[in-house]
């Protein structure tokens, strides 16, 4: 028996398996860690003063009032996070979307409140105008086309009012042409210079945001968003939306969805030097929430297997509802 197991022994130079052996080599040995500072946490505000209201296909993520948004962002830094995403669920919808740059809107408000109680926290606020049209399309709409350059106007004055309301971020999500260099200019012009652009840059028509549109009550009433959203079989495409965003003036550019465009994410840290952004979509969230609910997934390994794996693929920043939960497990 000994003389077979010795003609079994291989001779190896090389048994990767020395390197898995121990915790403390497996740590040692470690490519990717997460960190908590890599996370921003999407926060949803709405006009009601009710308490905290939970997103039914979204468990754990809520809608605030603007009070309970400060109490959480408060919340939020002392766990770690330091930067948020704030989208404004408004009372007032109307064709022209015109609440969306109103200087005591929603969103407008919720910034200046947060800013005055955790002034440290980065804010960034989402630009786009599904929540404020009856429609629910990112941009106006005229015979059922979505209007480009009409669009981008808007965009720039509801930047401005962000920025005015102490935004450290405006982050346009509307896919719209030109409107990075077009707010640029705008937020330059209006003295606020300082006030960085992160660029949904390559941002897919997925069917991931699901969730997210319950949550906002922002389902386009129409049509779909695939005449400015991506078409998720292409990645060269993604390239030139990044080149140009960087180009007009964007700070930092984000892939979105994150799971299923890991390679595009890969090849945008690849070709470009800037900071990236990866969105963990709603529907990224909930798929995990539902699985381990039914008790077929461990949620907490799934959640940081999933966050490894995007930061893995080259991005730099995490938008994720996941922040919470995994910044305390780090
Ligand atoms: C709207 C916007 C969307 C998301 C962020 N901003 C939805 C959409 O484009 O329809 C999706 C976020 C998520 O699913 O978590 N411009």
């Amino acid at each position: 028996m000994t003389d077979t197991t010795l003609a079994a022994k291989l001779h190896l130079p090389q048994r990767p398996r020395r390197l898995r052996r121990t915790a403390a080599i497996r740590d040692l040995v470690e490519e990717t860690s997460l960190r908590k500072q890599d996370f921003v946490f999407p926060i949803f505000v709405h006009e009601r003063q009710s308490p905290p209201e939970e997103v039914a296909s979204m468990p754990g993520i809520f809608r605030y009032a603007v009070d309970d948004a400060v109490r959480e962002c408060a919340a939020l830094q002392s766990l770690g996070i330091q930067a948020i995403d704030l989208f404004g669920i408004p009372d007032v919808k109307s064709d022209d979307g015109r609440e969306s740059y109103n200087s005591d809107g929603i969103i407008q408000r919720a910034i200046k409140a947060i800013k005055r109680e955790v002034p440290d926290l980065c804010i960034m606020t989402d630009v786009a105008l599904d929540p404020f049209t009856t429609h629910g399309h990112d941009g106006l709409v005229s015979n059922g086309k979505i209007l480009n350059d009409e669009t981008v106007e808007v965009l720039c004055k509801m930047s401005v009012s962000h920025a005015a309301a102490g935004a450290d971020f405006v982050a346009p999500s509307d896919m719209m042409d030109g409107r990075i260099g077009a707010i640029r200019e705008a937020l330059d012009i209006a003295g606020f210079e300082d006030t960085g652009i992160m660029a949904y840059a390559a941002k897919y028509a997925s069917a991931f945001y699901g969730p997210f549109r319950d949550a906002m009550n922002s389902a386009p009433k129409f049509g779909d968003k695939k005449t400015y959203q991506m078409n998720p079989a292409n990645a060269e495409e993604a390239l030139r939306e990044v080149e140009l965003d960087l180009a007009e003036g964007a700070d930092i550019v984000m892939v979105k969805p994150a799971l299923a465009y890991l390679d595009v994410i890969r090849r945008v840290k690849e070709n470009f030097n800037a900071p990236v952004a990866a969105y963990n979509v709603s529907g990224e969230y909930s798929m995990i929430k539902a699985a381990a609910a039914k008790g077929w997934i461990d949620e907490r390994r799934a959640m940081m297997e999933i966050l490894l794996s995007i930061k893995r693929a080259g991005a730099d920043i995490i938008f994720t509802y996941f922040a919470k939960d995994a910044a305390k497990l780090l």
